[in-house]
């Protein structure tokens, strides 16, 4: 019986994985979108350690480094775009450089590096969102 179940219940996950799948085909990749939301989950992170009151050292170095390879994919991601959109970009990749090469080992520390890099995403919002 419990087979069963689990059976019905892997058969019904499939069909819906597939309608997914089916439906991200016909809109095609919102990558842009994965990119963003990418980056959002890291500078969240990072802004809970903050609120929290626990900020590492190396944890920290490590959620920037994959904060920088996110933004770094704000080009291809959003392509045919203005060359305002690509300098903000650029700014962005400039703030998170000057954070990483910071190494804030303290709350204090990264409250003061990230504050360019909000500045960064906050400014492209204003311009292209
Ligand atoms: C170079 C421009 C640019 C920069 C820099 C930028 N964004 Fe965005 N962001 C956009 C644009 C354009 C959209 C709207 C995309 C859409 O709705 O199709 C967007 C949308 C978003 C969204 C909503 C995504 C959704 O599902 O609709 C989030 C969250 C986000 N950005 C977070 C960030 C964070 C965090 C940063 C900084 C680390 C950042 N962005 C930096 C241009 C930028």
């Amino acid at each position: 019986m419990r087979a069963l179940l689990l059976i019905v219940l892997g058969l019904a996950v499939g069909a819906m994985g597939a309608t997914f799948a089916f439906s991200a085909l016909r809109q095609g990749t919102p990558y842009h979108r994965g990119v963003m939301a990418v980056m959002q989950h890291h500078v969240g992170v990072l802004r809970n350690s903050l609120r929290s009151q626990q900020c590492d050292g190396p944890a920290t170095a490590a959620r920037l480094a994959r904060l920088t390879s996110a933004a770094a994919d704000i080009e291809e991601a959003f392509p045919s775009m203005d060359k305002g959109f690509y300098d903000a970009a650029r700014q962005l990749d400039t703030a998170l450089a000057g954070a990483t090469k910071a190494a804030p080992a303290t709350c204090a520390a990264l409250t003061v590096a990230l504050k360019p890099v909000s500045d960064a995403c906050q400014s492209c919002h204003q311009n292209f969102r």
